[in-house]
């Protein structure tokens, strides 16, 4: 097979962790006899240094013409000044607009070689699986905003608006998730509140109950799921929710397996390219220290040889290297809790190592 790959590197630790992954799809196409070629392109901070704009339209060009698209992160503290004109997120935010990414699928994996880097207990966490789908391209994300007045008048606003077809295509590719899953299905919202919400829940039950009614299906509200998460992480299959609500909920279930630094993303729209991610972000304390973790964004590679070139193959061996690796006993500093760990770099190795045998 040959495949176009679009690299967005972007700012902090983004480039390091990308070189790591573009590594591992370079010995997949060796061992399996692909051909991909990459081509990177810029997003974010360093982007709003070198042309102004935290997204180019070179950048949106080749991102359409592409088969798969491979992202580090974006931001920084270098961009963090609340009256500049534009910011690196906002980038992020336009790119998944424009290529229509409206669905996350952010999978809350453990991996038992790992269950006691957790910050909870072994009992709570062990069997946990859950698969998040955040919508991603509506809500209160990119609902219309404004600021103005002054003094203590001085007010800013965000509006959160889906619409039924919004809700029913997200809601739709997370119960057929679920069938090819454990057959369960929970929809977060804010209905006791918000009315988008209760737009929400209404016609999430509507497909549901005409679709697929053989799926198990219930709600829960988002603050009460924030507690089940750590509480009884066991019970959740497959939950489906919006763009705020799924942002939060996806870093505080990333504690689950013991690190952000394992857990990687997808983001899919109706055709078209899908957008691959660490879901941690930018990491700037450690940028160009050579010991973040690449893993996640190795597993996103992962992901995007499953999801966009349907290389189920290439993909499971890329997630089995990855468990050797830990198996192996290599850690990076952020899974190491004090013991031996190793740099990003002898990290991406191990997994290319692991992968051509
Ligand atoms: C994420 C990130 C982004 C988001 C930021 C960087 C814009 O937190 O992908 O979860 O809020 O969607
Ligand atoms: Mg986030």
């Amino acid at each position: 097979m040959k495949a176009n790959i679009v690299l967005l590197p972007g700012d902090g630790i983004g480039p390091e962790i990308v070189d790591q992954a573009v590594r591992v799809l370079e010995a997949v196409a060796t061992r399996f006899q692909h051909s991909f070629s990459f081509s990177s392109h810029l997003i974010g901070g360093i982007s709003i240094d070198r042309s102004g704009d935290p997204l180019p339209q070179e950048t949106v060009d080749a991102c359409r013409a592409s088969d798969a698209i491979l992202l580090g992160a974006v931001g920084g503290p270098k961009w963090d000044d609340p009256s500049a004109k534009t910011r690196p997120e906002a980038g992020l935010l336009k790119i998944r607009k424009e290529l229509g990414l409206f669905a996350n699928l952010r999978p809350i994996r453990l991996f038992d070689q790992l269950i006691d880097s957790s910050p909870l207990r072994r009992e709570i966490i062990e069997g946990t699986d859950i698969l998040f789908l955040r919508e991603l391209t509506g809500g209160i994300y990119f609902g219309e905003s404004g600021s103005g007045g002054s003094g203590d008048d001085e007010s800013g606003y965000q509006s959160m608006i889906y619409t039924a077809g919004e809700v029913k295509r997200i809601v739709r590719l997370a119960a057929k998730a679920a069938q090819g899953r454990d057959n369960r299905l929970t929809s977060v919202d804010k209905a006791n509140v918000l009315e988008p919400s209760r737009l929400w829940r209404r016609v999430a039950a509507q497909v549901m109950a005409e679709e697929f009614p053989e799926v198990q299906y219930d709600v829960v509200l988002v603050d009460a799921m924030a507690m089940h998460l750590i509480n009884r992480p066991r019970d959740f299959d497959v939950v489906v929710t919006g763009n705020m609500f799924g942002d939060i909920l996806t870093d505080e279930a990333s504690m689950l397996p013991g690190s952000l630094g394992m857990l990687p993303s997808a983001s899919l729209g109706e055709g078209g390219p899908g957008l691959y991610e660490p879901i941690h972000g930018s990491a700037p304390d450690i940028a160009g220290q050579g010991i973040a973790n690449p893993l996640a964004t190795v597993l996103a590679a992962a992901m995007l040889l499953r999801h966009s070139l349907s290389l189920t193959e290439e993909a499971d061996a890329v997630e089995t290297a990855v468990e050797q690796v830990l198996a192996d006993g290599l850690r990076t500093a952020d899974l190491a809790r004090g013991t031996d760990s190793v740099g990003t770099e002898a990290m991406g190795s191990a997994v290319v190592q692991r992968l051509g045998q």
